[in-house]
């Protein structure tokens, strides 16, 4: 056995005592990765501090209002193969909660629209909640966010007035909803950080494709965090935190002679919810 093979060996015997059975797995397979990682790659002093002076870095920055520490995990993936770890078979596929979420958002009537003219072009999104095998689920609730049109969420813009573009409707005896909201638009996560450094350093560009984000939950079945994506905008296939999911893609139609006269865009979303666990 290699030295390196035999310190990862003594490493693990170290923690395999850990009376958690969760904890020890977790923290075997880390040790593993870790240990890896630094053999793999031949790690040298400098690139090691390096790494430990950036996760510094990333935690400096972080408060109860900014989690770098988070929006590191998005751009990695990591956040997005947790969430796939955690999908419900047959459910809607879930993607990242992002750091805008706000909870306490208005209940608001079938049909109310979030925001306000200068927010976008008006758009109707409609659909059902069902459970997965297609029944419908009355009474779930879908809380809805979204940016204005200058790319900006409520709690980053004092010109919005609070919880603009946000709202929670509730589906009715058939599983329907409907709300209006804004065509969304593409925006650029925060980069005045380390994690900022990091995309520079990696050629990557930092925006997120245009979505509408949803949780939506019922009494009995699994929530699930999810988006609503626009079909045409141009970074779904370079989404900076890799939140797309082709199933949760949906058209923008222009509204049509038969789509009420206030909005320019239609669009249909059903959402699928699995039992709980
Ligand atoms: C968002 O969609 O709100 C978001 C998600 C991850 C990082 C930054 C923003
Ligand atoms: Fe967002």
């Amino acid at each position: 056995m290699t030295d390196d093979r035999k310190l990862t060996e003594e490493v693990l015997r170290a923690y395999a005592a850990a009376p958690d059975p969760r904890l020890r797995e977790l923290t075997a397979a880390l040790i593993r990765h870790l240990h890896a990682f630094a053999a793999e790659t031949r790690l040298t002093h400098r690139e090691w501090m390096a790494g430990l002076e950036f996760l510094t870095a990333v935690g400096q920055l972080c408060d109860d209002q900014r989690q770098e520490f988070v929006l590191l995990s998005d751009v990695l993936g990591l956040s997005a193969q947790v969430d796939n770890a955690n999908a419900a078979a047959g459910a809607t596929e879930p993607t990242v909660l992002g750091p805008f979420y706000r909870p306490g958002a208005p209940h608001r009537a079938p049909g109310e629209h979030v925001g306000r003219p200068e927010d976008g072009d008006a758009t109707l999104i409609k659909g059902r909640v069902t459970d997965t095998s297609g029944q419908p689920i009355a009474g779930a609730t879908l809380d809805v966010w979204q940016c204005s049109a200058n790319g900006l969420y409520d709690t980053q813009d004092p010109d919005q007035p609070p919880f603009n573009l946000r709202g929670i409707f509730t589906t009715a005896a058939d599983g329907g909803y409907v709300f209006r909201t804004v065509r969304p638009v593409s925006y650029p996560i925060p980069v005045d950080g380390p994690v900022g450094d990091l995309l520079r350093a990696a050629g990557r560009h930092n925006w997120r494709a245009s979505h509408v984000h949803a949780i939506v939950a019922a009494a009995g079945y699994e929530p699930v965090t999810t988006h609503i994506f626009d079909a045409e905008n141009e970074y779904l296939r370079s989404d900076a935190v890799f939140g797309v999911r082709d199933s949760l893609v949906r058209a923008f139609r222009p509204a049509g002679p038969d789509d009420p006269a206030d909005v320019r865009f239609v669009v249909d979303a059903d959402f699928a919810l699995a039992p709980a666990g």
